[in-house]
């Protein structure tokens, strides 16, 4: 994405473009405003996470410092941030990132910047886009864990239990778990039922398959009950979710008396070389930001829509998150080919 704004800006455009790393922390430390130029982009297509950096605690509207007595509090430095652009004379800044990052890039945006947004998360969970690159990354990732799970499941008669990312939305253990031959799949938009699960599982064993594959998405939660979180939002901090799948493995252990063992993917699925289909989006996204910002079209984020890149304004993609529909045509398929969503 960063190697298509750099090539697109300076060999269409003749631009000078700056980088800011670790999210807008070049906005306040000089020396994290880095020029970017084609040699600073050469050979980046097969690399995975971000040259710039990147880090989830830096909104500049409520940037965490550590005060005389070493507690953390917030300050506001949106306006070192607006001031350091007007300095620069930026005509456009491209921000990309999730909705926490095009959140921040819309309060910008009001404040009077030329923003333009790209999304990127592997959660893919920001509406008014169809998919947002890192996404198919992580599916392969998962899904390649999932096929590799499947031997020692097999093998040992074991239940395993895979613990995905996504936050609050499903996709990847949805997507993961269909294309994985997951045989169940809990998502927090599904509710699950501990019986219902079990029961699949006992009924698999009835027709001699003594292992199974649950997949579980990090904020499935039953009916009545909350995601679990490692760690509670903060004021400036969003919330860790994590752990359901040993919860999932111990409750099917006890009542199937199956040996039961838990895989909790993790950040495994952030990183690796991006897929191609990721490197062509990324690619196509990074051109259509250049050309938004060329036409002086800002507070639109590049958004895919029936296979076509356009644009649509920051504040509808953040208005809501895109979670898996449970009437969907998605879920339909994987109840049609047996698959138990503990519902
Ligand atoms: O939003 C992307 C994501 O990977 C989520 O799927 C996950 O819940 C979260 O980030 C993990 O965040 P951190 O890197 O702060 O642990």
């Amino acid at each position: 994405m960063i190697r298509s704004v750099v090539k697109a800006a300076i060999l269409r455009h003749g631009w000078e473009i700056w980088g800011s790393e670790d999210s807008f922390d070049g906005f306040f430390k000089p020396e994290k405003m880095v020029p970017l130029t084609l040699d600073s982009v050469r050979g980046i297509l097969p690399r995975g996470g971000t040259i710039l950096g990147t880090t989830s605690q830096g909104n500049p509207f409520r940037y965490p410092v550590r005060n005389a007595k070493g507690k953390i509090e917030s300050q506001d430095y949106s306006q070192k941030v607006i001031d350091k652009a007007r300095t620069m004379n930026l005509d456009g800044l491209i921000v990309i990132g999730g909705d926490g990052t095009l959140s921040i890039a819309y309060e910008f945006f009001q404040a009077g910047l030329p923003v333009i947004g790209v999304p990127k998360t592997i959660d893919k969970d920001l509406l008014a886009t169809e998919i947002t690159f890192g996404f198919d990354t992580a599916l392969h990732t998962a899904t390649d864990a999932i096929d590799k799970i499947h031997t020692t499941a097999e093998s040992h008669d074991r239940v395993m239990v895979v613990e995905l990312m996504g936050r609050n939305a499903g996709w990847i253990a949805l997507e993961a778990g269909i294309s994985g031959g997951a045989d169940v799949i809990l998502i927090p938009e599904i509710p699950f039922d501990i019986e219902k699960v079990c029961e699949k599982i006992q009924q698999r064993a009835r027709n001699g398959r003594r292992f199974s594959i649950v997949v579980v998405a990090e904020a499935a939660a039953s009916s009545g009950g909350t995601p679990l979180y490692r760690q509670r939002a903060e004021e400036n901090l969003s919330g860790k979710l994590g752990g359901v799948g040993f919860v999932v493995g111990e409750m099917i252990q006890e009542r199937t008396g199956v040996d039961t063992r838990v895989l909790v993917l993790g950040h495994l699925q952030r990183g690796g070389s991006p897929s191609p289909f990721d490197r062509l989006l990324g690619t196509r996204f990074g051109v259509a930001a250049v050309e938004l910002a060329s036409q002086e079209r800002f507070g639109q984020m590049v958004a895919l829509k029936c296979g076509k890149v356009e644009a649509v304004p920051i504040k509808d993609a953040i208005a809501r998150q895109r979670l898996v529909d449970p009437e969907g045509e998605y879920v339909h398929a994987a109840k049609a080919i047996g698959i138990s969503f503990g519902d």
